[in-house]
């Protein structure tokens, strides 16, 4: 693998790890929303895969609901991390994480024989690489799960979002991390290309970390449905948050229920 992703998440994986502690602070009520749309199909416990896992926030809080987890990532940092917060949950031996690149799905979680009750991709991990990729993740995914699995894409950028919300700079701040971010967005092709520069924050001074480009795929709710017919997956709810449930709109993020087929 080369590429950003390489970078972001195993290079300056210590920094993109405050990122992701911050999302674990709101993580236990998307999980909650979660479980609630999974009991609905009828799914109050089981086997997930957590595609592109990170630090294992949802694997580790639906460990927590009693489901079994197996989480996939790329970055050995993030799933030491995982490990140790998953220890700290009391969870481990109800988690499994694994690394391996998503790409080769049924190679690298070969070795677990269950088949999966639930597939959750969140944050935006998708798009990293071509639209056969993705194709194929889903289809591996799908072949591994049972035939009345679901599928949860949450917390995921769409085209819709960046039709009414897309800010070309933003500045952020995480401790003592500064993180200046500019965008370019090119309509059509959905790709969007962004530039993340770090900097430490030394009393009233900036001392420069480091700089990440990263290119991602935006994709539409429709072509995503599109995408994920393909792989044997048949959206049927689309909510602007798993937390509150209410529907998505082009001022939320993308959160997407499918079904097996
Ligand atoms: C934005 S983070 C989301 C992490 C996690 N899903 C969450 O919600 O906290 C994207 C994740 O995708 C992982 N990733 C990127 N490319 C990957 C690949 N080819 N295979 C497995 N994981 C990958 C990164 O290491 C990173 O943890």
């Amino acid at each position: 693998m080369s590429y950003w992703t390489k970078k972001l998440f195993i290079k300056n994986a210590e920094l993109f790890l405050k990122l992701m502690n911050e999302r674990w602070l709101r993580t236990e009520e998307v999980v909650n929303g979660m479980v609630k749309v999974l009991s609905g199909f009828g799914i109050t416990s089981g086997n997930v895969l957590d595609l592109c896992c990170g630090n294992g926030r949802i694997s580790t809080h639906m460990a927590e609901k009693g489901f079994r987890a197996v989480g996939v990532d790329i970055s050995k940092t993030f799933l030491d991390d995982a490990k140790r917060k998953a220890a700290e949950h009391n969870v481990s031996k109800m988690v499994t994480f694994i690394e391996g690149d998503v790409r080769n799905l049924k190679k690298v979680v070969g070795k677990i024989r269950q088949p999966f009750d639930v597939v959750v991709n969140a944050w935006t991990s998708i798009g990293y690489f071509s639209l056969k990729d993705d194709l194929k993740i889903f289809k591996q995914a799908r072949e591994l799960s049972k035939e009345n699995a679901v599928l949860l894409i949450a917390e995921t950028m769409h085209t819709e979002f960046l039709a009414v919300k897309f800010a070309p700079t933003s500045y952020g701040e995480v401790n003592n991390i500064v993180l200046l971010e500019s965008r370019k967005y090119d309509p059509t092709t959905s790709q969007l290309k962004t530039v993340w520069t770090f900097y430490k924050k030394c009393g009233e001074n900036l001392e420069f970390i480091d700089r990440v480009e990263y290119e991602v795929h935006v994709y539409s709710p429709s072509e995503l449905s599109s995408l994920l017919r393909k792989a044997g997956w048949e959206p049927v709810a689309f909510y602007g948050s798993f937390s509150t449930l209410q529907p998505m709109s082009p001022l939320t993020g993308l959160n997407l229920v499918a079904r097996a087929t």
